[in-house]
């Protein structure tokens, strides 16, 4: 059986501590709760708006993990100065719109291969290995492997979104086509984006993908895996208060 690794997208427990400006949830806490769940990498996305994950979180998560950070980034001299000072062992340019609620399409390379190219290097000489976030198309792929990245991760949102079963399959198979012309082009292939606990069956065992990066979902299944002890502690707490 092959390896598949999880990287584990801890986004969305910012998000939580920012809409109410809190110091809690903590993410040093959250990232180790991960990895000691069986999270092989922990990935977060520091977008310019910095709306979850802020620029103290990603030193604060450098110096403590003890599996490799996937920065999330996209290609703008601020982000990738950022990250030649915190040398994540991955980073993975993504584009980004100011205004979308997501990360919405994958980075087009063959527009902006000469951008992305030099961004590749940049990260390439601070030893960071690179990650291009791409559709299931394959001249984006083509273009991936041109501009030097070592690893593409392949958009699976289309795929997450299908509205129904054909359109799945139809999306499923671009991403096995995407994931062998990928590899037979020397690269590692990733995916992630909008996978949860109902759709993960059909990208987990395509047998060439090397790592998922999945988040929201999680973060979601922990508040119903979660939500009864928070309440019962709370209720002690209460409690006890009387006694
Ligand atoms: N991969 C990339 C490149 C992303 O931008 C995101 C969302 O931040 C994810 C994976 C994780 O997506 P989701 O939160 O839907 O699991």
């Amino acid at each position: 059986m092959s390896l598949i690794l999880l990287g584990v997208n801890i986004d969305h427990i910012a998000t939580l501590r920012q809409v109410r400006g809190t110091s809690y949830p903590n993410l040093i806490e959250a990232a180790a709760m991960a990895v000691s769940a069986g999270a092989d990498s922990i990935t977060l996305h520091l977008r310019e708006d910095r709306r979850h994950i802020q620029d103290s979180d990603v030193s604060a998560l450098k110096s403590m993990l003890t599996v490799p950070m996937n920065l999330e980034l996209a290609i703008t001299d601020e982000m990738l100065d950022i990250a030649g000072n915190i040398r994540p062992q991955f980073c993975c340019f993504v584009p980004e719109r100011r205004e979308e609620l997501t990360t919405e399409g994958g980075l087009d390379v063959v527009a902006n291969s000469d951008r992305v190219r030099q961004a590749c290097n940049s990260m390439q000489r601070a030893a960071i290995r690179v990650s291009l976030f791409i559709d299931a198309d394959s001249d984006q792929i083509q273009a991936a492997a041109e501009c030097g990245a070592q690893v593409i991760e392949i958009h699976t949102g289309p795929y997450a979104d299908a509205i129904d079963i054909t359109t799945r399959e139809n999306e499923l198979h671009k991403i096995t086509d995407a994931t062998t012309l990928a590899v037979g082009l020397g690269l590692q292939v990733n995916a992630g984006h909008g996978l949860n606990y109902d759709n993960i069956h059909s990208i987990a065992a395509i047998k060439e993908i090397h790592e998922l990066n999945i988040g929201h979902a999680i973060v979601a299944r922990a508040v119903f895996t979660g939500l009864g002890k928070a309440v019962s502690d709370m209720k002690m707490l209460i409690k006890q208060a009387r006694t």
